[in-house]
């Protein structure tokens, strides 16, 4: 890759080199989608069917019903017309519904700051007061205008919160991503990357008759926090050495959250946000192998910021050796080489800081360790722009994807359930020591305090009868005080290196742990797994993780190409319990897939590839979103609506693993009326992030990165935003943005 190929997240390499699931070889034969994919004929029926049914409108009623009577209570079936697959430049939803662009990239949310102009691109400094970019997680906090707190009724004013979770540099800035003749980056680019990164918390008014939603610019709530602003550590790793800097030698804080990729949200009104593929920001040099204990060098490692040997030949033989004779290592570039800007509106030390060697003479007077600054779940009071947010280090740190709470019910222990977001890596959850009481509603960051520093941090094992378990990571557990691959010094390490100490205890290692989603009415925790080339290589099958096949179009064409979405129920209905049982809820699939790919029955009208960001709705509706790469030869990225049944609803089941199969559980098959495609997005777009209105007559959801193939900033393969209103647009830029979607008679979404 060169510097400035876009990211995309599949390059994230693995990092989970544990044996804990012993590696075993399987020879992939050459399997293509027409041979032994495809049911052809069978297959072919099936989707006559499938949109005679949706031309007929079956059940569906082009959006046209009434409200029904109670729009608080969960619908017995989907009756919106399912959205037809497709690869338009704009976004699709039902017939009777409406999607308007609400906040794209650059807006301004400050009265101060102009509008974003593609030829006349801000300056870096402007967005501290502008929208970042790529669009990712997101909550809904309805706003009292009288007390100026939350209010979880309050459907005409509220806060509307969102991550941004990198940048798509192409696009960006006025001619893509530029370097000096030193190879350094600009300063204001620099500057407008780092704002464009983080958590924007914008006000949002929802007219009560037109359901029209506006952006309040004038709003004192509006505000950005980036990967500068300063935030508190809190938690049982906080003050640990392990997280101090030249800026924090204590340890008590740090700038800049970045990163964010889902999100998750309290019961005491507070926002989380997950700092995911947090390692690629950091620079480390080739020396710094020196510089560093064996112990240091495995964490590094496991965490992604590991050295490569340096050879003189293609065929890796003849290793380059340093002036001491030593192994030569190569230097690890950042993602965006933030750490290469010189000083002039900033200080230095903020360019500095993304430096992860060693180049003082202490821990205190570099940024050696940086990378443990990030990768945390960070807390912020959406109502309170006093206080920092506080990076909640008992929850452990690893690529968060993602962070659920469990139901708040009075007198029981909060769980946050958690993926880590690679290749082979864990589910975790943290439990509190504090049981619920509701008078901690909009207790702010005290409430924080109170409920997610103190508590045990727990991850799952998925056995192959259909049970589970919580293996909690701590130091009086024999298998992480006496793991001998990296040596634990306390609790707060075990913290900071959960991934390890999963290690450990021999976690199952699981198809990309993506967003997680609790159901209000029975408590089940259901996990997106979005896809793993390597499952089947790398990763043997499992009961958990079950298929591997071979779909030849596409950059994800082996191993678990579609994903799945996984899903618990604790044992007892406890939050504190320590076994479970599951089943897999639902497999990405196409629709003309085989029967023991296509599992659960996906037809044209539901069929999705990669599942990602998933909600539910305090109805019950399960909002599915899709971040694909896989099967996007045939359609944009979309959303789905669901209405799932419990875990245990289906039974046994035969997937095909290699040449082989691979027994596991799974749910029910769908059907047409519990699983149906609502939204389908623009060209070379993720969707992502899903919240609405108490009322639910809005729902908010973010078109992160269209246009993200594109090769130059004047040569777009998108020209979404500006196509949702002028279809005809070929000029613009594309920009990520989030959308609010109503129903033109101002009837409940889904409802
Ligand atoms: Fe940022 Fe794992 O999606
Ligand atoms: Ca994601
Ligand atoms: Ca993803």
């Amino acid at each position: 890759m060169t510097d400035f190929t876009p990211y995309h997240e599949e390059q994230e390499l693995d990092n989970n080199t544990s044996d804990n699931v012993h590696f075993r070889d399987i020879l992939e034969q050459a399997i293509t989608r027409r041979s032994l994919i495809t049911k052809t004929a069978s297959g072919a029926v099936a989707l006559t069917l499938a949109s005679t049914l949706t031309a007929c409108g079956s059940d569906s009623d082009s959006g046209t019903t009434p409200p029904p009577a109670d729009p608080k209570k969960l619908p017995t079936k989907l009756s919106f017309t399912p959205v037809a697959k497709n690869l338009n430049d704009i976004v699709t939803v039902p017939e009777g519904y409406e999607a308007k662009v609400l906040y794209a990239l650059g807006d301004s949310i400050n009265q101060s700051y102009g509008a974003w102009d593609d030829n006349d691109i801000p300056s870096g400094p402007s967005f501290q007061f502008r929208s970042g970019d790529c669009h990712d997680g997101m909550s809904y906090f309805g706003l009292n205008t009288t007390t100026g707190r939350y209010d979880d009724t309050k459907s005409d004013h509220g806060l509307l919160v969102l991550n941004h979770e990198y940048i798509n540099q192409t696009f960006l800035h006025p001619k893509g991503p530029t370097k000096d003749t030193s190879g350094r980056r600009p300063e204001d680019e620099v500057i407008r990357e780092v704002n464009a990164h983080g958590v924007s918390i914008v006000h949002v008014k929802k007219d009560s008759k037109t359901q029209a939603v506006e952006i309040l610019k004038n709003s004192i709530f509006n505000r950005r926090i980036t990967a500068s602003t300063e935030m508190a550590f809190a938690g049982l790793a906080a003050n640990s050495s392990l997280l101090s800097t030249r800026f924090s030698p204590s340890s008590s804080k740090t700038r800049g959250t970045q990163n964010n990729c889902g999100n998750g949200y309290t019961p005491w009104g507070t926002y989380l946000t997950a700092e995911e593929n947090f390692i690629g920001y950091f620079f480390r040099s080739g020396a710094d192998q020196y510089e560093r204990t064996a112990n240091e060098n495995v964490a590094l490692g496991r965490y992604g910021l590991g050295l490569e040997i340096s050879y003189q030949d293609t065929a890796k033989t003849i290793e380059n050796k340093d002036a001491q004779g030593r192994t030569l290592y190569k230097d690890k570039t950042s993602r965006y080489q933030w750490e290469t800007a010189l000083a002039g509106v900033e200080d230095q030390d903020m360019y500095d800081r993304w430096n992860a060697s060693v180049v003082g003479t202490s821990a205190t007077a570099d940024y050696r360790n940086i990378p443990n600054n990030f990768g945390w779940i960070v807390e912020i009071d959406p109502f309170d722009s006093r206080q920092a947010p506080v990076k909640r280090t008992s929850l452990g740190r690893f690529a968060h994807e993602d962070c659920r709470t469990s139901r708040a019910i009075e007198g029981q222990n909060l769980a946050f359930y958690m993926g880590d977001d690679s290749r082979g890596e864990y589910i975790y959850k943290f439990v509190s020591d504090t049981k619920w009481d509701a008078k901690d509603i909009n207790g702010g960051y005290a409430a924080g305090d109170k409920y997610m520093n103190s508590g045990k941090l727990y991850v799952a094992k998925f056995n192959a009868d259909g049970t589970g378990q919580w293996i909690e990571l701590s130091t009086s557990n024999p298998a992480i005080s006496g793991y001998t691959t990296y040596a634990f010094a306390d609790q707060a390490d075990v913290l900071t290196h959960a991934r390890i100490a999963a290690d450990a205890v021999s976690a199952t290692k699981m198809d990309r742990p993506e967003w997680v989603a609790v159901n209000p009415n029975n408590g089940e925790v259901y996990v997106t797994l979005t896809n793993n080339s390597n499952r089947g290589t790398s990763y043997t099958t499992d009961a958990a993780n079950p298929r591997n096949y071979t779909d030849p179009v596409g950059s994800n064409g082996k191993g678990n190409v579609n994903g799945h979405i996984i899903r618990f129920r604790e044992d007892a209905d406890t939050t504190t319990a320590t076994t479970f049982k599951w089943d897999i809820y639902l497999f990405g699939a196409e629709a003309q897939m085989l029967e023991n790919v296509n599992l659960s029955g996906l037809t044209d009208n539901n069929d999705f590839s990669s599942p990602d960001g998933m909600w539910f709705d305090p109805r019950g509706v399960l909002w599915i979103q899709t971040d694909d790469g896989a099967y996007t030869d045939v359609t944009n990225c979309m959303m789905l609506a669901a209405l799932p049944g419990t875990m245990g609803d289906g039974g046994k089941a035969t997937a095909l693993s290699g040449t082989a199969t691979q027994d596991t559980f799974m749910g029910a098959k769908v059907t047409d009326e519990n699983l149906r495609r609502f939204l389908v997005g623009p060209k070379d777009c993720e969707i992502t992030g899903v919240t609405m209105t108490p009322d639910y007559k809005a729902i908010f959801i973010n078109v992160q990165h269209p246009g993200e193939d594109s090769t130059a900033y004047n040569n777009a393969t998108s020209h979404w935003p500006a196509t949702q209103t002028d279809p005809t647009n070929t000029t613009a830029r594309p920009r990520s943005a989030t959308v609010v979607i109503t129903r033109k008679d101002g009837g409940v979404i889904a409802g």
